[in-house]
């Protein structure tokens, strides 16, 4: 009898063949119903949310004033390179995982397992500090309404009591409580899974009514707003750079510092290459939806910004609402209204394809064994869709955002991101060197050029982050090589080449 003797690729930088992503493909039991625009308005979807109704009033009042309009431009420029390299990799590889993916095919295994730990902390901890800001925004909606539920309700446990001692000091009656959760922050997760589970077709046609709606809303705080504003708001341009706490506010470094922080509202438009193996004609149409999802939202961007920082002096934009208080300063209250029922809807959309991607970067991590199967791989008969995955991921997100304040470690999104980012650009290049005759109907333009600022864009933004972030983010990295010794590295397809 004759045997055989297997050689096995046992480095931690083994590659998955290109011609297993064609097999996989084949084996896909993914509904494949998106088209072109469907995937563009899931990159929308997901990308305008908290960065804009939120963030830009921290932005503007405390790091940049009216040069957060430059800050905009310098996050999306950083995020244009990341895109053009995205869209070539998707041209290539037209399969689900995203970053993850692309990676394991180029670069080696450990490198696109330390992306997709990384995408965890882009989609799975993104879709939960989203799910407290879209109660935060509801906790408003009902407050308009004038119902006040209890903070215990509305709050996990350590914010609940921060904000009762808070109340109590400024002389009101806070009855005391021994439990609380965000219950909004759960149940909008759940519905939200729901949605997941039952279909892609769902999911899309949810996030395509919403999107319909926060864009109208955008365009609408754009027209309107441009009627209000007095341009002796925008002098000076670039406040004069003042030290606080050791760190720069105004000036340039400010205005780094605030392109950092709006970086968040940019998050997103990479994850319609998460829904690959669910579109149509994924090798033009998620290049396309990638590159279109970023310019559309990046032109509303500055737009916004622009009238914003001209309808309020950027010393007075609220902290919290600064869009809604804008309007609510200019006397058109009802428009607060709109306003609010937009950011609900915004920040649903968000939290939708967030947690979609979520789940599609696990099965393609599953898929080649780098993950439990059984529970991440697991295609209903009839939904076809991950839903044990979906569930898991619901379940994860619904506890942490009712009972932990994950919104303080929001920014750890932001580098989990940054880092992808800047490897995929580097990524990419790696592949033309070392096939330069694939087949690519996406050719990033420049690429030694773009993949170059790429990566130093993302890596200054990613630098420019607070301590405690890049600290977490360290533990966080730590852990995930860890995870990968001792599970996925002894589980990868790549142990059984012949499977
Ligand atoms: N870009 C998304 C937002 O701003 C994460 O909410």
């Amino acid at each position: 009898m004759e045997t055989q003797i297997k050689s096995v690729d046992t480095s931690v930088m083994r590659k998955k063949p290109l011609s297993a992503y064609a097999a996989d493909m084949q084996k896909s039991q993914l509904n494949r119903v998106l088209t072109r625009w469907g995937l563009t308005s899931l990159g929308i979807g997901a990308v305008i949310g908290g960065g804009v109704f939120v963030l830009t009033g921290i932005a503007a009042n405390q790091w940049a004033g009216p040069a957060l309009v430059l800050s905009f431009m310098m996050a999306g420029l950083a995020c244009t390179f990341a895109a053009l390299c995205y869209a070539e990799f998707a041209s290539i590889l037209p399969v689900e995982g995203s970053a993850y993916a692309y990676s394991y095919g180029t670069v080696g295994e450990i490198f696109a397992w330390f992306i997709g730990w990384n995408l965890v902390l882009e989609y799975m901890m993104g879709a939960t500090t989203v799910a407290v800001s879209w109660s935060g925004y509801f906790e408003k909606l009902l407050h308009l309404f004038h119902i006040d539920p209890p903070i215990w309700l509305m709050n996990d446990p350590v914010t609940a009591h921060e904000k009762a001692d808070m109340l109590r000091a400024a002389g009101q009656a806070v009855p005391d409580f021994t439990f609380a959760m965000n219950l909004p922050a759960f149940l909008i997760v759940w519905v939200v899974t729901y949605i997941l589970v039952k279909g892609i077709k769902e999911a899309a046609s949810t996030n395509n009514l919403i999107v319909m709606i926060k864009v109208a809303v955008v365009i609408f705080v754009i027209i309107v707003g441009a009627f209000y504003i007095d341009t002796a708001n925008w002098t000076p341009f670039i406040p004069e750079a003042v030290m606080k706490d050791g760190q720069q506010h105004y000036g340039f470094n400010g205005m780094v510092t605030a392109a950092s922080i709006v970086f968040f509202a940019y998050i997103g438009f990479d994850a319609v290459s998460t829904q690959a193996g669910e579109a149509i004609n994924p090798r033009k149409d998620v290049p396309f939806a990638i590159i279109a999802s970023l310019i559309i939202c990046t032109v509303l961007y500055i737009l916004v910004t622009l009238v914003l920082t001209g309808m309020v002096n950027y010393k007075n934009l609220d902290l919290k609402a600064p869009v809604a208080q804008a309007f609510a300063d200019i006397g058109l209250t009802w428009a607060v209204y709109i306003i609010t029922i937009a950011a609900i809807a915004g920040l649903t959309s968000v939290m939708l394809v967030m947690m979609l991607g979520q789940t599609r970067v696990f099965l393609g991590m599953a898929k080649d064994g780098l993950l439990p199967k059984g529970l991440f791989a697991s295609i209903h008969p009839t939904f076809k869709t991950p839903w044990k995955s979906t569930i898991l991921v619901g379940s994860i997100v619904s506890v942490v955002a009712a009972l932990t304040p994950i919104d303080k470690v929001s920014e750890l999104c932001s580098s989990g991101t940054l880092l992808a980012f800047a490897m995929i650009c580097g990524a990419v290049w790696l592949l033309r060197v070392r096939e330069p005759n694939l087949e690519r109907p996406y050719r990033t333009p420049a690429l030694p050029v773009v993949a170059t600022l790429g990566i130093l864009a993302n890596l200054y933004l990613m630098w420019n982050l607070r301590v405690d972030t890049k600290i977490a983010f360290l533990v966080w990295g730590t852990l995930g090589i860890i995870v990968y010794f001792l599970y996925s590295r002894k589980h990868s397809n790549l142990n059984n080449p012949e499977d």
